[in-house]
């Protein structure tokens, strides 16, 4: 339904926020071919958007204006803008010279693709400067989740969160939506009065409610960090320049959880040189958020299913984190490069963990990483075991495996074993700076490791197949195998109980981490029979367990014997939370049999409507929806 300008516009608050230009920044020269956008930067480049939204809860839309500042390149004089969106209802888009008198601009809408949206597409005239697209938003957008109160710790307020990685941003803003292209922006948000509106932006950490609501993110970042949440969420502050955003019933267990943040921001400084984005600030979401963390810039979104209580989990947070460098600093250029946002970030989360939490659990993780790898890799098709991803016809989304990840970091650690702590983490860091609010290509990055590093000590740089590792599937044979003495001693442990020599409750588990518990139930064979299940279970009490990656390894396990004292655990986990990560494997074990996926289809019908429109998307293929 089309949102008439002037019903959202009434009232004191219609003034928009003023345009302005955006700050210069270098880009590399040449524009990269992006399977996922119908845009035109290579053409005419939008600089800065100024945001101007009203959040209508009643029909769950944003309405409002987006007024972009373009460039053109040198001696251009492209006259058409096209832009990507879904599902916006576009009511008028007007041009301007200066930003103070607008004409109406001529647009089209073409029909949309089902993985790309529609392209909007704009004429100009030759010398425009601006332009201004008032539109809505429809209530199925997939960047956007509309929470009703239930679904929300305080069961109170309604709840809105965007998540614009990777292509999903469209649906809500009409932007050049690839990530090579980078906006600083300004917004101004409208909500209902009591609720708080945080952005990836300059959020005041003191700001009361009052349902009006003004950002600037002067850093030019990618379309799919824009995000915005608006809710009852209120802020504990944790140093100086960080703090939790949470709703008020989770924000102090948030905050005991996240004692650790400053320390992170620290670790990470002294490895990869100073966090430049101002405050660094976690919002806790409701638990439909589908997945694990975001890390949209000042402020990563993350689930709430990491507060186990004991900081267990936090790695996910010193991730987040990690992307202030790789990936919010130095930007992945197209999709087909999400590896260098995701492998080096979960490199630099590993360093971060290692030097906060010690190289123990760094380790463990490692492992864990590894075996999820390697698991991945055996059920993949070989063109989906490559770094540099062909994604073409595909939706990014995905991309979103392991390999990018788990083989990423892999590849980053087998550069740092080859030439040493120190040489690659100068590496690194010069790697940063050099391309620093740039968003660039695997060959780009392949050229600054010849010219920076392989060229220059030739000795080392053969012991590292670079193309093979890059361009090819599988794992080169000369990869680093991370180990763990911790998880050697859970594998003896394990080998005592199933031959018998002790009872669970005998077990020398008592001082377990998380860590070493998923290796444990990682570590069992696949069938076990009732009757161990049930030991482990009267030992250790799995099925209660709240910490919610052992939940999902003990559940699956569950599932595949049958194991039913844990059903309604099972059924409650799987309707209380809506994290991607534990949502796929679970359903997609339970649909491997005919009751099970009975078991499947009911859960969902209740689930289905509580989650996100990309968890969604997910489930609705493995179970095969609508039934
Ligand atoms: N940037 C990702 C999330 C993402 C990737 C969303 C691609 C949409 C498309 C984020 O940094 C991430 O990797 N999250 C992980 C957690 C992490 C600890 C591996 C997740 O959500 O599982
Ligand atoms: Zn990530």
């Amino acid at each position: 339904m089309m949102c008439l300008a002037a019903a959202c516009r009434e009232g004191p608050h219609s003034s928009s926020v003023a345009t302005r230009p955006s700050p210069t920044v270098s880009t590399p020269a040449a524009v990269a071919h992006d399977d996922h956008s119908y845009s035109n930067p290579n053409e005419i480049r939008v600089r800065h958007a100024d945001l101007d939204w009203d959040v209508l809860f009643d029909r769950k839309i944003l309405c409002g204006r987006a007024t972009l500042t373009l460039e053109r390149p040198p001696a251009g004089h492209a006259t058409r803008l096209v832009l990507d969106t879904r599902d916006l209802d576009v009511e008028k888009v007007e041009a301007s010279r200066d930003g103070s008198s607008w004409t109406d601009a001529p647009f089209s809408l073409a029909p949309p693709d089902k993985i790309l949206g529609s392209a909007l597409a704009i004429t100009l005239a030759q010398d425009a400067t601006r332009v201004r697209i008032s539109y809505a938003t429809r209530p199925q957008a997939s960047g956007l989740q509309w929470l009703d109160p239930p679904q929300t710790a305080g069961r109170k307020d309604l709840f809105l969160f965007t998540q614009s990685e990777a292509i999903h941003g469209r649906s809500w803003i009409p932007l050049q939506d690839s990530p090579q292209v980078r906006i600083t922006y300004r917004a101004r948000v409208r909500t209902p009065k009591n609720l708080m509106a945080v952005m990836s932006a300059n959020n005041d950490p003191k700001a009361a409610p009052d349902g009006d609501y003004e950002f600037e993110m002067p850093q030019p970042i990618p379309s799919y960090l824009i995000a915005l949440a608006v809710g009852d969420v209120s802020f504990a502050p944790i140093s100086p320049r960080a703090g939790i955003w949470a709703e008020p019933p989770i924000v102090g267990k948030a905050a005991r959880e996240f004692a650790d943040l400053e320390a992170m921001i620290r670790a990470a400084e002294e490895l990869f040189g100073p966090y430049r984005w101002d405050r660094y600030d976690v919002l806790v979401l409701p638990p439909s958020f589908p997945f694990g963390g975001m890390e949209n810039p000042r402020l990563t979104f993350a689930t709430p299913t990491v507060l186990a209580g004991d900081k267990s989990l936090v790695a996910l947070v010193a991730h987040e984190l990690a992307h202030s460098w790789a990936g919010n600093l130095v930007t992945n250029a197209t999709w087909r490069d999400f590896w260098l946002n995701e492998g080096f970030t979960v490199y630099l989360e590993r360093r971060i963990v290692e030097r906060v939490f010690g190289q123990r659990r760094a380790e463990m993780e490692a492992v864990l990483g590894l075996q999820d790898l390697e698991k991945e890799i055996a059920a993949l098709p070989d063109r989906d075991e490559i770094l540099h991803a062909d994604l073409r016809g595909r939706d990014p989304d995905d991309g979103f495996t392991d390999v990018p990840y788990e083989k990423g970091a892999l590849f980053l650690c087998h550069l740092e074993q080859a030439f040493g702590r120190e040489i690659f983490d100068r590496f690194l860091r010069g790697y940063f700076d050099h391309f620093a609010f740039q968003s660039i290509t695997t060959e780009d990055f392949l050229r600054y490791l010849h010219a920076n590093l392989l060229d220059s000590n030739p000795r080392p740089a053969a012991r590292v197949p670079v193309e093979e590792w890059v361009e090819e599937p599988g794992i080169p044979a000369g990869a680093p195998r991370p180990t763990s003495e911790a998880f050697a001693r859970v594998e003896a442990e394990v080998t005592r109980w199933l031959e018998r020599k002790v009872p669970a409750s005998g077990l020398s588990a008592s001082g377990w981490s998380t860590q070493e518990w998923l290796h444990f139930l990682r570590a069992l064979p696949p069938s076990l029979g009732h009757e161990k299940m049930d030991e482990l279970d009267s030992a250790f009490h799995l099925t209660d367990s709240g910490n919610s990656e052992i939940s999902n390894q003990w559940l699956l396990r569950a599932i595949a014997h049958r194991y039913e004292p844990a059903y309604p655990r099972l059924e409650q986990f799987l309707t209380s939370m809506g994290r991607r990560k534990f949502l796929k494997p679970l359903y997609e074990e339970l649909v491997k049999t005919p009751d099970g996926k009975n078991r499947a289809l009911a859960i969902y019908r209740t689930a289905r409507p509580t989650y996100h429109p990309i968890a969604v998307a997910t489930v609705d293929k493995i179970v095969g929806w609508p039934g």
